[in-house]
């Protein structure tokens, strides 16, 4: 069978969905497929159970194994969340921010995504990330890895395992930690809930993990640093408070929604 005509009879996915999990099932790129190539038996049969997954709520990306975010390109499992383009946003946001920064933290790290996004940007800065969970630590070092940058990737809470010795030193932090409530959950779409649970809820209220970070932020930032967290729309205007110190302020992602809560410290 050949390709084109393949892409035309599945109707159960959206097109673009299609093409990109034929793209899986041949290692052939887009282009390719959709002027048309002659398939194999083995690959039709590969592509079939690939739609059959995608229809069962898998994730595109987790079926893909990675994504790209910044100049890197990072794996993902069902161990990570799946970095979303909100996140690269972010991303974009900070860099134009800082010039050299030395000492970079990235909290809540998951796959790594912001952490060896930042690294490829500024090879010379010396990068901490942290994760509560542990298959998200295996996931960011095997990234790290797969990518040759050298990044301190470390398991704990929050600040708890970055070096006591960056203290009042780190000049540029980013985090995109939980921030649904609870009764969220259950509203998500099912593949969104294929994605770890404690990656997207942070508790009763869904403030609370980027709350601590805002109470502890203040003791790890050099004069001038930059802050950028990922937060929700709907606790944006109530956590910036938790950010006054630093000067923090709220920012819009491309669709105009309250996504982020940036801040600079003074230079002094
Ligand atoms: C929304 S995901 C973000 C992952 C990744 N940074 C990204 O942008 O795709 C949140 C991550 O925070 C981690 N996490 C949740 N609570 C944490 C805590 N108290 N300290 C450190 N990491 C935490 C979760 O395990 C998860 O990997």
């Amino acid at each position: 069978m050949r390709s084109d005509e393949l892409i035309g009879v599945q109707d159960k996915l959206p097109p673009h969905e299609v093409l990109r999990l034929l793209c899986v099932a041949t290692g052939r790129q887009s282009v390719e497929l959709q002027l048309g190539v002659e398939l194999t038996p083995d690959q039709v049969a590969v592509f079939e159970s690939l739609v059959a997954r995608r229809l069962g709520n898998e994730p595109l990306q987790y079926i893909e194994g990675s994504v790209p975010f910044g100049s890197v390109e990072v794996a993902v499992d069902p161990r990570v969340l799946i970095p979303r383009p909100e996140t690269e946003y972010l991303f974009e946001l900070v860099v134009t921010m800082v010039s050299e920064p030395l000492v970079i933290v990235d909290l809540c790290t998951g796959s790594g995504n912001l952490a060896l996004a930042l690294k490829a940007r500024f090879p010379n800065a010396a990068v901490y990330a942290s994760d509560v969970s542990r298959d998200a630590i295996s996931v960011a070092r095997s990234n790290a890895e797969g990518a040759g940058f050298e990044i301190n990737v470390a398991h704990g809470n929050l600040f708890d395992p970055i070096p006591q010795t960056v203290k009042g030193r780190v000049d540029l932090l980013v985090s995109n930690p939980p921030y649904l409530a609870e009764r969220e959950y259950s509203d998500l779409p099912p593949d969104v809930r294929r994605e770890p649970r404690d990656a997207l809820v942070a508790g009763a209220v869904g403030d609370e993990v980027v709350r601590r970070i805002g109470e502890q932020i203040g003791d790890w930032m050099a004069p001038g640093g930059v802050v950028g967290i990922e937060v929700s729309e709907f606790h944006a205007w109530s956590v910036v408070d938790y950010f006054t110190d630093i000067g923090g302020t709220v920012l819009q992602d491309l669709t105009g929604r309250d996504r982020y809560v940036i801040g600079r410290l003074p230079f002094e």
